[in-house]
């Protein structure tokens, strides 16, 4: 038998509604919806190749070059196995099809930016690997459909099967089966949306999305306020900043919705600090750009990780990047096209 093979890539996309809190660990079901925009692929982005052979005697996956232990890792195995179980229902159906179901898979991703630094690998990482292996098995599964499958790799991966303005809605069967992303906006709604990807530090976190969630859900107090009494109003109103295109909403709103994420990890026990003094700076940098306008022109908004980005309209593309020229410790990414298609993914590389 040949060796089949298909290549994808998925891009980043940083949440304006932050997802925080697993209410089911296992299936990766979050504590409460959440938004984001995708950044165009043309800037970050990971690509991920998948290969599946009768030569191969084991599942396996290399990240930038290293091999990652995925037999301890049974997010990654989930996701794999749900793929196949897809794959084998269809071969089922038509028996006609290539036998790849019981084939073994090599799996090889390369990210474009920084890994585990808060800049959303996981979420670009499990997109691509979801993408490149429904391209091989040739899966009809629509976007959301694989947002449901990419959720349990990692949570914010679901959004990254959509560009533009996107929500993962929090579901509430307990299977998870309708925890999965739709499309707010597509990126043509409100086009002139830019993000400016400051890097302050390249570095693996110390502690990763996945155990830092967990301990601000059992320990924070100020965590239930937020999913119970903040979060649910501000998706309803981030979705309507959203279709009215209304800039100084949607930064006040992100704004809020960030400084809320890094108050929940400082309210944990022990506390989670991911902003750094640089972080902190760029903050700052941001009241002033804003207070020089007169109006709110930029956002900022952090992940888990130190890393800045800054959302604005394109024609004050010259207020906001001069104001953050003065701005000492960054690299990065500035200018990053908010875009994307899902629909991208079909026209990467297919091999047999
Ligand atoms: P980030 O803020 O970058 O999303 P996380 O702590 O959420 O950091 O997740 C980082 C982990 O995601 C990595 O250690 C790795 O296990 C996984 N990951 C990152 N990129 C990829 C990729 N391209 N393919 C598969 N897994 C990936
Ligand atoms: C702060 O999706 O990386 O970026 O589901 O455990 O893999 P796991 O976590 P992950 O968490 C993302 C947290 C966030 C906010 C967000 O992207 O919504
Ligand atoms: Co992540």
């Amino acid at each position: 038998m040949p060796t089949f093979s298909a290549t994808s890539t998925a891009p980043v996309n940083i949440a304006t509604l932050k997802y925080w809190g697993k209410r089911d660990v296992k299936l990766n079901l979050p504590t409460n919806s959440s938004i984001s925009v995708t950044l165009s692929q043309d800037d970050l982005r990971a690509t991920t190749t998948a290969r599946a052979s009768d030569r191969y005697t084991q599942d396996k996956l290399w990240l930038n070059g290293t091999r990652e232990e995925i037999e301890k890792k049974p997010r990654t195995l989930t996701v794999i196995n749900e793929l196949r179980k897809a794959r084998a229902e269809m071969e089922k159906a038509d028996p006609s099809l290539p036998g790849l179901a019981s084939l073994k898979l090599q799996i090889v991703s390369e990210n474009n930016f920084p890994t585990a630094a808060g800049l959303a690998s996981s979420a670009a990482g499990f997109a691509a690997l979801v993408n490149a292996v429904a391209l091989l098995y040739k899966l009809p599964h629509s976007p959301t459909e694989l947002s449901v499958l990419a959720r349990q790799g990692s949570g914010s991966a679901c959004r990254s099967l959509f560009g533009g303005y996107v929500a993962w809605e929090m579901g509430s069967k307990d299977d998870g089966s309708d925890s999965q992303a739709v499309e707010v906006a597509p990126i043509g709604h409100w086009p002139s949306m830019k993000a400016a990807v400051l890097v302050v530090s390249a570095a693996k976190k110390d502690v990763s999305s996945t155990a830092g969630m967990q301990v601000t859900v059992h320990t924070s107090t100020l965590f239930k306020e937020r999913i119970t009494n903040v979060v649910p109003q501000r998706f309803e109103k981030m979705k309507k900043a959203i279709i009215d295109r209304d800039f100084p909403e949607f930064a006040r709103l992100t704004m809020a919705d960030s400084n809320q994420f890094h108050a929940v990890c400082l309210d944990s026990e022990p506390p989670i600090f991911y902003l750094n003094d640089v972080s902190r700076a760029a903050i700052r940098t941001v009241e002033a750009i804003n207070a020089a306008a007169g109006k709110i022109i930029a956002a900022y908004t952090f992940d888990a990780g130190p890393n800045c980005v800054i959302y604005y309209l394109e024609e004050n593309e010259q207020a906001v990047l001069s104001g953050l020229s003065c701005l000492n410790g960054v690299s990065g990414f500035p200018q990053v096209s908010a875009a994307a298609s899902g629909d991208d993914r079909w026209s990467q590389q297919l091999a047999a």
